[in-house]
């Protein structure tokens, strides 16, 4: 795997700001997200959380300071997953090309899918439970379906960094566990993973790590720390216990074989 070859780099914010039309959502944001680290980003609407995570994907140039990767400008290899709100899918391209489109790095364009992608192509989409669908046009996708698509494009593109944006938001309970299974085998691997998400109570059980949002940076570092005297009422949901025992034993069992 590509993410073997390189080691993780660590990402560096040094007094970040980012914002649209040149005002910014957020200044002065310094810290760093160390080389396979799982944080979390929380906080509430409007906290800032996807502008954060695009001036880190590198979507969204800062207004100031700079993302670094490992002390170096150019963007490290994010395999990044944007909020489902700003995903557009009412052109017709099938799902083995979406998930195709992640190896277009390697592959400089889809005249050059031989044998070898196409095998990459088909292990991400069995590895999220979708091999039959590869011919399939993603706009007869469920929302659900739709998303494991996204996650088996991020699995063929193989980054070593990843930055997911509320990849759980409108996914029941089936799809959610499986895709933290791959959440779980990317922190296992050593790759650095980010996820912002809404669910405290899921943030809490899984995430050593995390950072909040709320027009400004309000606290990063230990999960149990940060959230220790918070007040998050109005990002709070419960989580379906059942579901928070799947997930646990998925994640504990990759944290044992992971490092
Ligand atoms: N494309 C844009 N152009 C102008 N302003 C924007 C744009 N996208 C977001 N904003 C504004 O930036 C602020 C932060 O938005 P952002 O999307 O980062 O919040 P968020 O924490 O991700 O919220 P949510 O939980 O709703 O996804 C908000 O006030 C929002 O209105
Ligand atoms: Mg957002």
């Amino acid at each position: 795997m590509a993410a073997m070859h390189d080691p993780t780099p660590a990402i560096d914010l040094d007094n970040l700001a980012a914002g649209y039309n040149r005002v910014p959502v957020f200044s002065g944001v310094t810290g760093s997200f160390r080389p396979g680290s799982l944080t979390a980003i929380v906080g509430p609407n409007g906290g800032g959380k996807t502008t954060l995570a695009k001036a880190i994907a590198g979507v969204l140039p800062p207004l100031a300071g700079q993302v670094r990767f490992s002390g170096k400008r150019r963007a490290g290899r994010v395999g990044y997953l944007a909020q489902r709100v700003d995903l557009a899918r009412g052109f017709p391209i099938s799902v083995f090309d979406v998930v195709a489109l992640g190896l277009w790095r390697d592959v400089g364009g889809f005249a050059a899918v031989t044998k070898p992608y196409r095998d990459r192509v088909e292990a991400a989409l069995e590895q999220v439970g979708l091999v039959d669908a590869a011919s399939r046009d993603i706009a007869d996708l469920s929302g659900g379906q739709f998303q494991r698509v996204l996650f088996a494009r991020l699995i063929a593109q193989d980054a070593p960094i990843i930055l997911l944006d509320e990849p759980f938001s409108a996914v029941d309970r089936e799809t959610t566990s499986r895709l933290i299974e791959l959440v779980a085998q990317w922190y296992g691997a050593g790759r650095t993973v980010i996820v912002v998400l809404h669910d405290v109570g899921m943030v809490r059980a899984f995430f050593p790590e995390a950072l909040i949002m709320r027009g400004r940076l309000v606290d990063w570092g230990p999960t149990e720390q940060v959230l220790a005297d918070q007040d998050h009422a109005s990002v709070e949901h419960g989580v379906d216990a059942d579901l928070m025992r799947e997930l646990s034993t998925a994640l504990a069992g990759k944290k044992e074989t992971g490092s």
